[in-house]
């Protein structure tokens, strides 16, 4: 079974761009949630996934929706989490070059990320990924959509806009949150390392996988 794993900052640590209000809601309820039910769903068919990877990717090419729905909310908040820092700061080597190359420079990325998770209709995600080739884009998904069945990217960077995620600190301005979020809490030293993986270089970030032993109420 899968454990909800601990935010790696304290929960104001994103303040005030993202207000300890909304990641102890964000985290502890909504996140946990998905993994709460991720658990019931995998012990109520007798599963036994060795990772979370496997349970995205099997649910997706089965068509179990709610199994996919909650495994890939799961991935997709604590790779969220991952790629945000309370260490502002700027990127650096190989990725300032791939930003260069590929948007013509910071700001045109933020442009362009900001336009992509603006323009999104409803909740979903938006991605700054490298694809094959080391080329970076910027995309949204819908919902649960994930990047671990876009086998194309390597995600580096993500941020959530389902409403629960900004909706208590900047209410409906969802373009005032992703601008305050673009400037603040990327954490670039993981894009990087996720760009080099990209590359060959190092391994992408996969999910903590499942604890032996615990049981579905322990999540
Ligand atoms: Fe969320």
């Amino acid at each position: 079974m899968f454990k909800l794993p601990d935010l790696p900052y304290a929960y104001d640590a994103l303040s005030p761009v993202i207000s300890d209000k909304t990641m102890r809601f964000h985290h502890d309820k909504h996140h946990a949630t998905y993994v709460k039910t991720l658990n019931e769903l995998l012990q109520g068919a007798g599963k036994n996934p060795s990772s979370l990877e496997e349970v995205i990717i099997d649910a997706s090419r089965g068509g179990e929706k709610k199994l996919f729905n909650n495994a890939a909310q799961a991935w997709n908040h604590t790779f969220f989490w991952t790629a945000m820092t309370p260490r502002k700061a700027e990127p650096a080597g190989a990725l300032t070059d791939a930003i260069n190359q590929s948007f013509g420079g910071l700001e045109k990325l933020k442009t362009a990320f900001l336009a992509e998770g603006v323009g999104h209709f409803g909740s979903g995600w938006v991605w700054l990924v490298a694809e094959k080739g080391g080329a970076l884009s910027v995309r949204s998904t819908h919902d649960a959509e994930d990047m671990v069945t876009h086998a194309d990217v390597t995600p580096l960077i993500v941020c959530d806009l389902w409403e629960h995620a900004y909706y208590l600190d900047h209410q409906n301005d969802r373009k005032a949150f992703l601008e305050a979020w673009f400037d603040a809490l990327p954490n670039w030293d993981f894009a990087a390392s996720q760009l080099a993986a990209s590359k060959g270089e190092g391994s992408a970030w996969r999910h903590p996988g499942p604890v032996p032993g615990e049981s579905a109420q322990a999540a």
